[in-house]
């Protein structure tokens, strides 16, 4: 069968990695790829938000699955279009994917379903605002309701920062709402938590934790993730247990009690405060780098897994995972993830790609036969081994063998484990 994978950051170039090995795959097309990607399949240089164009290449192509990596497709639709002309696609519909595309609404679903969440507020304009921030003491969280590709969220420590913040979003600066969340300041460990769902059941998929801030010792501001590591040794069964029966299941009821039902990967984002989980956020997709640190310790078939789901049959599948553990670290583009050059040789002639160290790529692109910078994650360094201290000595050196000199890296990845 071919098969299309929508996206072409480093999640993508790791899924398309593991789709290799399915035996069962004839062709790979990656919408649009990287130039990772670009060696194991055929990167098709369209904009996967033009739905239309899209659907005209998949038929050129005799594409008979979709799978989508990014959220925004996901959020305006591109699984009731495909499904509508009948092409099969692993992903939640419109309506599931406001899990992430609107914070207001999984609070309301949270509020309504006795989910665990820090306390909140939708407010619709600047009054609204002035009137429900009485209620919070500092630092507040602001954050705007729609997607805003990682630029949504700000934690205030003033009042002022949280009217200047709110006034923006008010105005209009992300486009996808208007809307303001304001949240209580939860503290505690942040875990990801995954889960692969399908109308009937679920399967759990791994944890990940992630390193959001750019700096060293989690200072500077957020980026999409510097690194990450699985499996995350705070969530064990116990607390497995109540992410699923506060958490999980209360939300696929919700969306069952609305008609609906969800398919796909769930990113299930938490804080872990004396053993009980808190919900963050739902993303509707894997987390990038996470999905680097989790894909590469699946064992079984990625493409059976995924056709489970799309028939509804996850619950007769077990997973069976790789002991080892598995850490990434990312090669940002220096500036990231403020201003940064594109287009800059990154000096790797061949993938590195041995069983246990491998490059995946992130905002790579080729030109000329030169592997370029496109963006500010470029590379992806992924070792697995027995202990995170080795691993995370593998990937340094091995990153300072690729000496790029337009590059920067976090080393304290994994501190929490090391
Ligand atoms: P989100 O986009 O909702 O994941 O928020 C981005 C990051 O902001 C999260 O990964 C957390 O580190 C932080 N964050 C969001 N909401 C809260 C909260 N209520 N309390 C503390 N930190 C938060
Ligand atoms: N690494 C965080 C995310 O994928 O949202």
């Amino acid at each position: 069968m071919n098969i299309a994978l929508i996206g072409s950051g480093g999640r993508e170039h790791a899924l398309c990695k593991k789709f290799k090995e399915c035996k069962k795959i004839k062709k790979i097309f990656c919408i649009p790829g990287n130039a990772g990607t670009a060696e194991l399949a055929t990167n098709l240089n369209i904009d996967f938000l033009n739905f239309n164009l899209l659907l005209k290449s998949i038929k050129h192509y005799n594409i008979k699955l979709v799978v989508v990596g990014p959220e925004e497709p996901l959020v305006k639709g591109i699984v009731n279009f495909l499904e509508k002309n009948k092409i099969k696609v692993f992903g939640p519909n419109k309506f599931a994917s406001r899990l992430e595309g609107s914070k207001a609404f999984m609070k309301i679903i949270c509020k309504k379903y006795n989910i665990p969440t820090a306390k909140f507020k939708i407010c619709r304009n600047f009054k609204d605002f002035q009137k429900s921030i009485l209620g919070f003491s500092l630092p507040v969280v602001v954050k705007a309701d729609g997607l805003a590709a990682g630029k949504g969220v700000v934690i205030c420590k003033t009042k002022e920062q949280a009217v200047k913040i709110s006034k923006q979003i008010f105005k209009g600066k992300f486009k996808s709402s208007r809307k303001v969340v304001l949240e209580e300041f939860l503290t505690g460990e942040e875990v990801s938590y995954f889960l692969i769902v399908d109308k009937k059941s679920f399967i759990s998929f791994g944890s990940a934790q992630d390193h959001k801030r750019v700096f060293e010792k989690d200072k500077g501001p957020n980026t999409g993730g510097m690194g990450a590591y699985s499996p995350a040794p705070i969530i064990d069964k116990k607390l497995e247990k109540k992410i699923i029966q506060k958490i999980v299941k209360p939300t696929l009821k919700a969306l069952k009690d609305n008609g609906q039902f969800y398919r796909g990967f769930l990113y299930v984002g938490l804080m872990i405060k004396n053993n009980n989980p808190y919900l963050i956020e739902y993303n509707v997709r894997m987390g990038d780098p996470e999905c680097q640190v989790i894909i590469p310790r699946l064992k079984t078939d990625l493409f059976k897994i995924i056709n489970y789901s799309v028939k509804n049959q996850l619950k007769k599948l077990k997973l069976s995972w790789e002991k080892n553990k598995c850490m990434t670290i990312v090669l940002c583009s220096k500036g990231y993830p403020g201003k940064y050059k594109k287009n800059k040789i990154v000096g790797i002639k061949k993938i590195v790609d041995k069983k246990k160290l491998f490059v995946i790529h992130a905002g790579t692109k080729k030109i000329n036969g030169n592997i370029v910078s496109n963006g500010g994650r470029v590379l992806n360094i992924v070792c697995k081994g027995k202990s995170f201290i080795q691993i995370r000595r593998n990937i340094i050196k091995l990153i300072k063998k690729i000496n790029w000199k337009y590059g920067f890296f976090r080393k304290d990845i994994g501190w929490r484990v090391i």
